[in-house]
C-alpha cells in the first residue's frame, strides 16, 4: 500500500498554525466495504499516524482531532466499548512512536466517565509527552463544546471570578485549550456540513474545509489540498481585506 511520496510543494501556501479535524465517516467507509462499523473506527485511528506525519512534513505546529463527543455515548454500546478498546490499544501501540516524534499530547474533555485504566493511560501519556515540542497534538476525547464552556463557567464561578474581570482571554484560559492559539483552519471530512459541538468557541474565526472523503481515506494529499484551499481563503475577521 505504501506508496512513493509524491512531492508536494509549499511554495506561496500559507500554512495554518494550528488545525484541527473532525474525522467523521468511519461507519460509511465500513460500510460501502460490507464491514462492522467498528472496522471503519480501526481503519481511522490508523489513519492517524499518516495525518499526524503530513502535519509534522508540513510544518504545522497543533493538530486537534475530534475523537469523540460527549454525544457519542449515545451510540449502541458495543460501538462505545470497540472505540474505547481502540482508544486503549492506540495508546499502548503509538505513545512509544509518538514521544520519539516530539510530539506533545493534550486532553481536551471530561475524563471522568472514562474507566479508570483508560483515564490512567491518558494522564500517563500526557505526563510523558509534556516538554515535547515539534508538534502538540491535542484529542477532544468525551468533548463537547457546551461542556467545555459549561465547566469553564462553573470553574470562574468557583474562583470568585467578578463580572467586571471577565474578558475574552480571560475565558479563554479556562478552557481545555488554554494557553493555545486558536484553529485557523477546521476540516470535516465526509462530506457534512456541521460543526457537532466542536470548538464551537475556539473556532470563532477558523476557516472552514469540508473535504468529501471519509476519514479512513483522508491522507496526506487531501491534507495537502485542504492547505491550498486555505491559502485562497481571505480573513477578515470582521475589518477589511489586506489582500487587495
Ligand atoms: C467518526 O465516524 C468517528 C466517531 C464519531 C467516533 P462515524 O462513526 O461518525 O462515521 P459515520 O459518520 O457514521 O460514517
Ligand atoms: C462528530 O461526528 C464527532 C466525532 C468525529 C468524534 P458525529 O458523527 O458524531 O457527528 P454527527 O452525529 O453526524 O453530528
Ligand atoms: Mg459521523
Amino acid at each position: 500500500m505504501a506508496s512513493a511520496k509524491k512531492p508536494l510543494d509549499l511554495t506561496g501556501l500559507t500554512v495554518p498554525q494550528h488545525v484541527a479535524i473532525i474525522m467523521d465517516g468511519n461507519g460509511r467507509w465500513a460500510r460501502r466495504r460490507n464491514l462492522p462499523r467498528i472496522a471503519g473506527h480501526r481503519a481511522g485511528a490508523e489513519n492517524l499516524r499518516r495525518i499526524i506525519n503530513a502535519c509534522a512534513e508540513f510544518g504545522i505546529k497543533i493538530l486537534t482531532i475530534y475523537a469523540f463527543s460527549t454525544e457519542n455515548w449515545e451510540r449502541p454500546e458495543d460501538e462505545v466499548r470497540g472505540l474505547m478498546n481502540i482508544f486503549t490499544r492506540v495508546l499502548d501501540q503509538e505513545l512509544k512512536d509518538l514521544h520519539r516524534q516530539g510530539v506533545c499530547l493534550h486532553h481536551l474533555g471530561n475524563l471522568n466517565g472514562i474507566e479508570p485504566a483508560l483515564q490512567k493511560k491518558v494522564r500517563d501519556a500526557l505526563e510523558l509527552t509534556r516538554n515535547n515540542d515539534r508538534l502538540i497534538l491535542n484529542v477532544a476525547f468525551n468533548y463537547g463544546g457546551r461542556a467545555e464552556i459549561l465547566h469553564a463557567v462553573r470553574q470562574m464561578l468557583a474562583d470568585g471570578v467578578s463580572p467586571d474581570e471577565l474578558t475574552e482571554e480571560l475565558f479563554s484560559s479556562y478552557l481545555f485549550t488554554a494557553g493555545l492559539p486558536d484553529p485557523d483552519l477546521v476540516i470535516r471530512t465526509s462530506g457534512e456540513l456541521r460543526v457537532s459541538n466542536f470548538l464551537i468557541w475556539q473556532a470563532a474565526y477558523a476557516e472552514y474545509v469540508a473535504a468529501p472523503e471519509m476519514w479512513p481515506d483522508f491522507g496526506r494529499e487531501e491534507l495537502y489540498a485542504a492547505i491550498v484551499e486555505y491559502s485562497k481563503r481571505d480573513r477578515r475577521y470582521g475589518g477589511l481585506s489586506q489582500k487587495s
